[in-house]
């Protein structure tokens, strides 16, 4: 009997999923169709798939091709599977030549003639509305989001705005080929579905609400407000105007980060007692976020990436806050700590732009600890480590290393295209309530700066 192994994300079903299924059944006995999971798409950088993947199962299923149908999960799983299943054939399409042939040590590979025109990205761009995107700012941040951006399907850059920096504005709309915008913000508007606001920090609040009013979907960087009445503003507007309007804090929309949330949320390391998250980094002398005293600074510059690990496990119930930071000459703080009192619990946060210190995320636990080295933040590996007798001979220890594409803008970026189209309903990556703490914290961390200027 000839094994043959086939593997795909088989998402939208469409005719040259049929086709190659066909063949590759053509090609022995017995069919084992692998359909990947949605983890294991998004760690490899393939967002925006619309079926789940029971639904995929299904029509995979459905065309009676597939004699066994597995599980696709992650990177190496096809030379186990291969000798698992004792297979003779690997195939996939023609899109993939010379991709799979490390495999021949293990079985004959084939690849299959592609069906021509056809691709699940195509149907997704004609389901999809495209969005059509206006950025509004020039800076890093907005260079990082046009190249991660070409990884989302269903979303187009078509204009660019900036009115203080006329020069940056022109480079960038010619390297990238954005139209440019530098007059009036209504024109830009006009031009555009969404925004993505990477401007400074205190143009956030207005730039997001004449969108949402005008009716155009929203992403912001972070922090979107500086009050809580703002962030409570926004987002019922947003609702009113039923546009989206997700805060661009990126680790929320990463796989790895989700992953782990969810395993320290698991039980492993029994009950959260306490959460310490650093974010520090060496701004340049003269840059903006270490000479604004106003709106630069540690705290506004990285407070939302230690926020979140904080709200994400131990909840937007906290009992009290207290802010300490080290304040340069010119006010501006390089350097400060926010800790947390929770019912039962703790969390200890530090960001800084003038002082380096290990960026870490530690959760810990009655039964153990969860550590992410930096970069925590993009959770490309963590650690679950018990506190049992066999710890001390280096056990106890289980390794998470989920993939990760890029620089992880990629991921918000889809989420913002999902929801636009209606296919990502829950916001549980980061909810309204939650970025609403986060300006909240932010509100009081503002109070306690003007204070210390006294
Ligand atoms: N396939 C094919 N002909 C097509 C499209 C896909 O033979 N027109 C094959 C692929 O080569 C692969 C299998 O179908 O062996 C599953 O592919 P998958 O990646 O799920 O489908 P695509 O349509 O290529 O998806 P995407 O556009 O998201 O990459």
């Amino acid at each position: 009997m000839t094994k043959v192994i086939t593997y795909g994300t088989y998402d939208l079903f469409h005719q040259g999923h049929y086709n190659l299924l066909k063949n590759a059944k053509a090609l022995g006995d017995y069919l084992i169709v692998g359909v990947t999971t949605e983890h294991f798409d998004e760690a490899r950088g393939k967002v925006n798939v619309i079926d789940d993947v029971l639904t995929r199962i299904e029509n995979v299923r459905a065309t009676g091709f597939a004699d066994e149908i597995i599980v696709e999960d992650h990177e190496g799983q096809k030379i186990e599977d291969i000798q698992r299943y004792g297979v003779d054939v690997f195939t996939v399409g023609s899109d993939w030549v010379g991709t799979f042939d490390y495999l021949r040590q293990f079985c004959k590979v084939v690849y299959l003639p592609r069906t021509p025109d056809i691709s699940s990205t195509k149907i997704r761009e004609t389901k999809f509305n495209i969005v059509k995107m206006g950025i509004i700012g020039t800076g890093r941040i907005a260079k990082r989001y046009v190249s991660e951006s070409k990884y989302v399907s269903g979303i187009e850059n078509v204009a660019l705005y900036n009115p203080v920096d006329e020069n940056g504005l022109e480079k960038f709309s010619n390297e990238h080929t954005i139209p440019a915008y530098s007059d009036s913000y209504e024109s830009f508007l006009e031009a555009v579905d969404g925004v993505y606001i990477a401007s400074t920090n205190e143009t956030h609040y207005d730039y997001a609400k004449t969108a949402i009013l005008a009716g155009k979907h929203v992403m912001s960087e972070k922090p979107l407000t500086f009050t809580k009445k703002e962030a409570e503003e926004l987002y019922e507007l947003a609702k009113k105007k039923e546009v989206v309007l997700i805060e661009a804090v990126k680790a929320a929309y990463c796989p790895g980060f989700q992953q782990l949330v969810n395993v320290a949320k698991s039980g492993k390391i029994g009950a959260i007692k306490d959460v310490e998250a650093n974010f520090t980094r060496l701004a340049n002398e003269g840059s903006r976020e270490k000479t604004d005293s106003e709106y630069g600074g540690g705290f506004l510059e990285y407070g939302s990436n230690v926020l979140l690990p904080v709200i994400k496990l131990l909840g937007k119930e906290y009992k009290d806050v207290r802010f300490s930071s080290l304040f340069d000459e010119n006010g501006v703080d390089i350097y400060g700590k926010i800790e947390f009192e929770y019912e039962g619990a703790m969390a200890t946060v530090k960001t800084g732009v003038g002082v380096k210190t290990e960026g870490q995320l530690v959760v810990s636990g009655t039964k153990g600890y969860i550590i992410a080295p930096s970069p925590w933040w993009l959770t490309k590996h963590f650690e679950v480590r018990y506190e049992e007798e066999e710890y001390k001979d280096g056990q106890g220890v289980e390794v998470y290393e989920p993939a990760f594409r890029g620089d992880g803008l990629r991921y918000e970026i889809s989420e913002f295209v999902m929801k636009i189209n209606g296919y990502a309903k829950n916001s549980y990556k980061l909810t309204a309530g939650e970025s609403i703490v986060m300006a909240d914290i932010t509100e009081k961390y503002m109070k306690y700066k003007e204070s210390m200027k006294h």
